[in-house]
This record gives C-alpha cells, sequence and structure tokens, in this order.
C-alpha cells in the first residue's frame, strides 16, 4: 500500500532544471492529476493507485514546495529604529557606517546565547512553512569572531534535527568587517581558524561573501572563496548589490554556484555567470525594502542564465519570509511572469543550493509538496500578499 496520494489538482511543475530561457515560461501542466508517494519520494504522476492517505485536491493547485535559496535567518534584535531613518532618507549604508547595520545585529547575536537563537529560529520556519516554504538556506555571519561564527552555525545544525523543513548551512564569516580586529588580521582569522574548524566539524555546505564598496574588496573575496573551495565548501557571492564591485566577475574564477543580488552586474559579470553556468539568485524584497534598483532579471533570462528568487529574510534588507509575496514582488519590479517567478522559487532555487533532488513534481524526487487554495499558478502573486497554502507535505508527510 502506498503511503499517500494526492488526487484531482491542477498539478503545475518544472522539470529537468536548472531551466533557463523561454522555458522559464512553459511549465508542466497535468489538470486532474494524481501524485502517489511512498517513503517520502513521488513514485507515480497521474495514476490512481491505493494509499493509506488522501488529499482531496480538487479544483486546487498544486505546485512543488517553495525553496528560499539565500536567508540570513538566525540572529537576535531587531532593528525597526534604522528603517524609520531610511524613510528619512538616511540610506543603508550611511547607516552601516556610523556603526548601525549588520554590527548592530552582530552585537545582539554575540550577546544572545545559543538556546535563545534557537528559539527566535523555530518561530521564523514555522511560519515560513505555513507561507510553503519546505527547503530554506540560512547564512552565518552575524558573529563576527570564531566562536560567535561557530555558535551561529552549531544553532543552524540543531535547527535542521528540529524542524520540518530541510536546512542547508552556508558560511558569511565574510559578512563584515568586526570592529574589534583589523582588516587583515580578519581575514586571517576566517581562513586559518574559522575554515579549518568549520570543514572538520561539516558545519556548512556553502561559504558566501559580500563582496562590495565597504566591506569585501574583489581580490579579497576571491582569495576567501578558493580557501573554502580548498576546505570543500561551495562557492556563493553576495555581487553587485549597490555598485558594480567585481562580485559576478568573479564567478567563473572561483566556479560560484549562484550570484545573489545582481543589481549592478557589468558586462563582464554576466558572461563569467553565463560561462560558469552559475545561477543568478535575485532577491526583490531587498530592492523594495531599500529602494534599491532591480537587478536586470529580463537580461538574465534573455542570456539563458537560470534565474532564481528568494527572501534574503534578515533584520536589515528584507525582514519578509513569505516566498508567494516574494513572487509578487519578483513579477512586479522584474516584469517577469507569474510562471518566471514559480520556476525561479522552486526549481531553480534547488538548483542554487544543490538540492536537486527537491524543487520539482517529478517521480523518483522527494515529495515536498503544496495544495493551494487556488485554480491556477497566476493566482498565487495576483493575491498580492494573500497565503494560498492549504496543505504543505515534506518528505511525503502532511504536515
Ligand atoms: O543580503 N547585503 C548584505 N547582507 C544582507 C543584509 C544583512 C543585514 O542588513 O543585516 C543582505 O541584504
Ligand atoms: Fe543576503
Amino acid at each position: 500500500m502506498n503511503d499517500l496520494k494526492i488526487i484531482g489538482g491542477r498539478v503545475v511543475t518544472f522539470q529537468d532544471g536548472p531551466v533557463n530561457g523561454s522555458h522559464m515560461n512553459s511549465p508542466l501542466v497535468l489538470e486532474n492529476a494524481n501524485i502517489i508517494i511512498n517513503d517520502g519520494f513521488i513514485t507515480a504522476i497521474d495514476r490512481d493507485r491505493p494509499a493509506k492517505e488522501t488529499i482531496d485536491a480538487k479544483e486546487k493547485l498544486v505546485i512543488p514546495g517553495f525553496i528560499d535559496s539565500h536567508t540570513h535567518l538566525v540572529f537576535a534584535g531587531s532593528r525597526e529604529d534604522e528603517f524609520e531613518k531610511r524613510l528619512k532618507g538616511i540610506s543603508y549604508q550611511e547607516i552601516a557606517r556610523e556603526g548601525g547595520g549588520i554590527l548592530s545585529t552582530v552585537e545582539a547575536t554575540r550577546n544572545a546565547d545559543k538556546e535563545t537563537l534557537i528559539q527566535l529560529a523555530q518561530k521564523r520556519l514555522e511560519y515560513a512553512l505555513s507561507w510553503g516554504t519546505t527547503t530554506i538556506e540560512i547564512k552565518s555571519g552575524y558573529g563576527l569572531s570564531t566562536k560567535d561564527e561557530l555558535k551561529m552555525l552549531e544553532v543552524i545544525d540543531e535547527l535542521k534535527r528540529s524542524s520540518f523543513q530541510t536546512i542547508v548551512p552556508t558560511f558569511l564569516g565574510a559578512h563584515e568587517f568586526p570592529p574589534d580586529r583589523g582588516r587583515d588580521e580578519y581575514i586571517n582569522i576566517i581562513l586559518n581558524e574559522m575554515l579549518p574548524e568549520i570543514a572538520r566539524r561539516k558545519l556548512a555546505r556553502f561559504i558566501d561573501v559580500f563582496c562590495e564598496d565597504g566591506v569585501y574588496t574583489k581580490e579579497e573575496t576571491r582569495r576567501i572563496l578558493l580557501k573554502g573551495r580548498d576546505f570543500g565548501l561551495l562557492p556563493k557571492i553576495h555581487a553587485d548589490e549597490f555598485a558594480s564591485s567585481g562580485g559576478s566577475e568573479l564567478a567563473e574564477d572561483v566556479g560560484a554556484i549562484s550570484c545573489d543580488h545582481l543589481s549592478y552586474p557589468s558586462e563582464e559579470g554576466i558572461g563569467a555567470i553565463k560561462r560558469a553556468r552559475t545561477v543568478a539568485v535575485l532577491l526583490p524584497a531587498t530592492t523594495l525594502f531599500l529602494s534599491g534598483k532591480p537587478a536586470p532579471a529580463r537580461r538574465f533570462i534573455d542570456e539563458d542564465i537560470p534565474v532564481s528568487i528568494a527572501s534574503d529574510f534578515n533584520p536589515g534588507s528584507s525582514p519578509l519570509l513569505a516566498m508567494p509575496l516574494v513572487m509578487s514582488l519578483a513579477c512586479l519590479l522584474y516584469k517577469i511572469t507569474p510562471r518566471e517567478a514559480l520556476c525561479a522559487s522552486t526549481i531553480n532555487a534547488a538548483h542554487a543550493i544543490c538540492e536537486e533532488e527537491r524543487g520539482s513534481i517529478e517521480e523518483g524526487k522527494r515529495a515536498d509538496i503544496l495544495v493551494c487554495e487556488c485554480e491556477n499558478e497566476n493566482e498565487i502573486p495576483y493575491w498580492f500578499g494573500f497565503n494560498p497554502v492549504r496543505y504543505v507535505v515534506k518528505d511525503g508527510k502532511v504536515i
């Protein structure tokens, strides 16, 4: 007997990712389809078989679980004071230069014990799950000392055991420079203290660097990512968020799995991303929240670069976790279609974090599936701010 079947829904999914170009607008659509699930995997589509449990999805939309491929979900404190400053015209970068911004969250996170950080993060994960996020990447980067970066990664590791979602950890020690260390001194700590310990304890899959004017230079970013690679971590880059800072230009040299933000990629950077088959992870909520420039999503799609979208959830530039709303913002800011936005938040997001066994509804894939209270995929971003998720199936279990 099979474990679960989801019957009669409109199934919309992409297959064989990463998906690029016009394929991002052409999902597989199956009307009145049945999905059969066994042992956490999708074992048959479009055939009716007996199962212990049934979800009736008639007149409902069935899509893959959302994959949030870029978040900073573990932190203490909040920064609504900065929100007000920014509304008065003070920029995110000015606030950072005055010691606020990331460094204020570093202080709050250093002062919080592990148990507090776990509890805060668990609440956020439950909330994200209610909006359909079944897999999520989480970065460190609010510790900026060996002890505190390890603390953050240990918290993320603990969340893997205590949460419903699949959690993918990224080491972002190079998120800022700590106030209590010199520039070269801190980079040496990352390279010689943090990386060996993180690799030894297998606490991260990816390594990320905030490559931007005022933070890490292109050459520092290259050095840190290549050393991370020597330790078995896969490179990601916070690239070209506020200016063309050289981040995307490194995509090929370091073999970046993803370049993220990308509001100001240079021509050279677009070429490097394309040649390296890097996923462009775009963060529309951050663009809205910081009144930034939307990334050239259309250009990336025209260049056959696979595009993902993510929340970038963090206390400074994007306090938003709801992926359906991220889809709405992507459509509105980038002028991409709802189907392209769905592709970007499911299968392409899986490829942005090397979770290829998730992100689509295909035989043999993990059964991470949403049953939504709407008739078609265009309604998800259209009902701006409405939560369409009725059932979440994670690894074959109804949650
Ligand atoms: O991706 N750009 C750098 N890091 C985060 C913001 C972190 C923060 O402000 O706390 C981002 O937007
Ligand atoms: Fe980020």
